[in-house]
């Protein structure tokens, strides 16, 4: 039987949702742990330089409840490398981060990023693993590959985006970028010698879900806005359930 992605819930939502009022709930924390409860094999949080989800104490409080892996999304600044080497979650995703942006557009440009080396050694060297959130673009695979990352996560954003369009030939053209990375990836880890997991995320729904998911070498998929939207009708515990489901129908 096909190996389906492991599922990472991204829980930032949770605390849209909390902060929205300036109360205490709903808990992201209580969130994690339903997730976890529900079947998710890692929580993802994004602390992003503005507060506007995720605060600080929520990250030091979701590392301590949860006992799958913690996946710290995160800028490369120094205010964040200090927050990350004082939590040690088992991940950190670097990603790039806009003040202004609604969501993470775009992967991060490894390739025009000095000292990103230097970065990922100082995680590393604290026992992080480190995955970099990039475009599915050989040169940024490569790049990647050359600072010694331990994971990709290829951002399927513009993939989800023309689906939600209609435009099923650009969706499609999306689909084959995200399957060429994949293959390029582990022929260039394989070349360099060097082992890497390749994850996916961004935009991703129940109902666009299962050809990323069916792609061959992903190994997880971070997924998050949609579960938390469905779990408004469904309930936390069924909403993830059934974004695990919805990798398997094609
Ligand atoms: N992966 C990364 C690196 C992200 O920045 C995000 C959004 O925070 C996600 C996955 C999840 O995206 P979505 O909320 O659209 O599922």
């Amino acid at each position: 039987m096909k190996k389906l992605p492991r599922l990472g819930v991204n829980i930032d939502h949770i605390a849209t949702l909390r902060n929205a009022r300036g109360v205490d709930y709903p808990c992201p924390v209580r969130g994690a742990c339903v997730c976890e409860q529900a079947g998710a094999q890692g929580i993802t949080l994004h602390l992003r330089e503005d507060r506007r989800h995720i605060k600080d104490s929520d990250v030091y409080a979701i590392k301590d409840a949860i006992t799958v892996p913690m996946n710290l999304e995160m800028a490369v600044t120094d205010e964040m490398l200090a927050i990350a080497c004082d939590v040690c979650p088992e991940w950190v995703c670097l990603v790039p981060e806009k003040r202004t942006e609604v969501t993470t557009e775009g992967g991060l440009d490894v390739v025009n990023l000095v000292h990103i080396d230097d970065f990922v050694a100082k995680l590393q060297s604290k026992g992080i693993k480190v995955s970099l959130f990039i475009d599915p673009d050989f040169a940024q695979i490569d790049k990647a590959i050359c600072v010694g990352a331990d994971a990709i996560e290829l951002h399927t954003g513009a993939y989800a985006n023309y689906d939600l369009l209609g435009d099923h030939d650009a969706t499609q053209h999306e689909l084959n970028r995200i399957i060429e990375a994949v293959g390029y990836c582990q022929q260039s880890a394989a070349k360099h010698n060097h082992t890497i997991l390749i994850n996916a995320g961004h935009g991703l729904t129940r109902r666009n879900v299962a050809n990323i998911a069916q792609i061959d070498g992903i190994n997880e998929l971070n997924i998050g806005h949609a579960i938390i939207a469905d779990s408004v009708f469904m309930g936390l515990t069924d909403a993830v359930k059934a974004m695990k489901d919805a990798f398997k129908i094609c």
